[in-house]
């Protein structure tokens, strides 16, 4: 069901999921595109004049308040976007939430406080959630499910919920299934995949399931130096996970056996420390000396990657290829991001997922419009990228 199938909204207050965990610096929002990319399914429901109550998370709260985890900047932020205040409920399902809600006049929107300051939000107990659940229904006539960052998360404002309010899809979450699904169904090919960012062990899943489906993997950012120590390559004091250095030799035996090309960085940028002002100096991947850290695949490396993406007819990218928060050590990042706006323009679907790199690209300066699709999801785009049933998405249709 869409919000439209829910019928006329006039008067009738309407609970909202959103993912606001966005990036902050003290209490300035650093990225604001989850907070932009809730906003079609948010001005639909005011038009129609429904009171609109969002719930979201911030972080990883212990179940208690924080005021460093407060979402009092995404309400200032979302009112700016919005055009009209957003009103912040002191508590999450208490009397400030309450009070809140029954304020609500036509067509305004409050916003929750983090709801993982309750603890039964993220609860493995099943009755807890349901009790949290009940809470959130109390104050709402019906729910939709629009936060897609926090879809594969059986949590109680995510999934349980929706078992007991008659539930829609917002169009933030429809858009992003049917986007993904341009990779994960039939994608034209070639398909190629480039994976960065930190870890292999928060990867697993997808890589496996993408050696069977893509065309070519490309391996950036810090997980590629446990794929150039599976080689036997010495990585210096650049990061790596030991413990799943067999994994990775396991995968490249199954890529080679599948046909299917995995390309790893020719030379990486490396400093003695990890600083952005710390000097860069570009060596061989099979030879990085000892001491050196490796901060960004090297130039001859980004030519490479380009070449491996400008002809693909399907892109997926999760994970920066270096620090690109140091500008020294963004260049691989950069040239990724560049070389999928190139493939769009020669006609591919291209989609940028995963928190990390979607926030690369517009703190790079990069146009959002040079991609198909930019995930809001991290953690949810490369579990649906897996073909993993997302709780979120599935109690809809039960
Ligand atoms: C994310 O940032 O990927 C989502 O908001 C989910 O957050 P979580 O990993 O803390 O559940």
């Amino acid at each position: 069901k869409t919000i439209k199938d829910l019928g006329d909204l006039r008067g009738k207050r309407v609970l909202v999921r959103s993912d606001f965990n966005v990036p902050l610096d003290g209490t300035t929002i650093t990225d604001d595109g989850r907070i932009r990319a809730a906003l079609p399914t948010l001005s639909s429901l005011v038009e129609a004049g429904a009171k609109v109550v969002v719930t979201a998370h911030l972080g990883r709260p212990k179940g208690a308040p924080e005021d460093k985890y407060s979402l009092a900047p995404v309400a200032a932020r979302l009112g700016e976007l919005l055009g009209a205040p957003v009103t912040l409920a002191e508590d999450t399902v208490g009397e400030s939430a309450k009070a809140t809600v029954a304020a609500l006049g036509e067509g305004e929107v409050a916003l929750l406080e983090n709801i993982r300051f309750d603890p039964r939000e993220t609860s493995k107990d099943e009755s807890e959630r349901k009790s949290l659940a009940a809470d959130l229904a109390g104050l709402a006539d019906f729910y939709v499910s629009d936060g897609f960052g926090v879809v594969h998360r059986k949590q109680a404002s995510v999934y349980d919920v929706a078992q007991v309010l008659p539930s829609a899809v917002g169009s933030l979450v429809l858009k992003e299934v049917e986007s993904l699904k341009k990779a994960t169904d039939n994608p034209e090919r070639p398909y190629v995949v480039v994976l960065g960012g930190s870890k292999v062990s928060d990867k697993l899943g997808v890589i496996g399931n993408l050696i069977t489906k893509a065309d070519r993997l490309l391996i950036g950012g810090g997980m590629l130096f446990t794929f150039l120590a599976a080689k036997g390559y010495s990585v210096g004091n650049s990061l790596l996970e030991e413990d799943q250095v067999e994994t990775v030799k396991g995968y490249l035996a199954d890529a080679e056996k599948a046909g299917v090309e995995i390309v790893l960085p020719v030379d990486i940028l490396v400093a003695d420390e990890f600083k952005a002002d710390s000097p860069a100096t570009v060596v061989a991947a099979d030879a990085i000396p000892d001491g050196k850290i490796g901060l960004d695949i090297g130039p001859e490396s980004q030519k490479l990657f380009a070449s491996k993406i400008v002809d693909a007819k399907t892109a997926v990218w999760n994970g920066p290829a270096g620090v690109f928060e140091f500008e020294a050590f963004s260049g691989g990042t950069r040239a990724v991001a560049q070389a999928l706006v190139d493939a769009t323009s020669n006609g591919a679907f291209t989609i940028v997922g995963g928190g990390d790199s979607a926030a690369a690209v517009r703190i790079l300066g990069f146009d959002e419009a040079g991609f198909s699709h930019i995930s809001t999801g991290g953690g949810a785009s490369l579990e649906f990228l897996e073909g993993k049933s997302l709780p979120g998405i599935a109690v809809l249709d039960s």
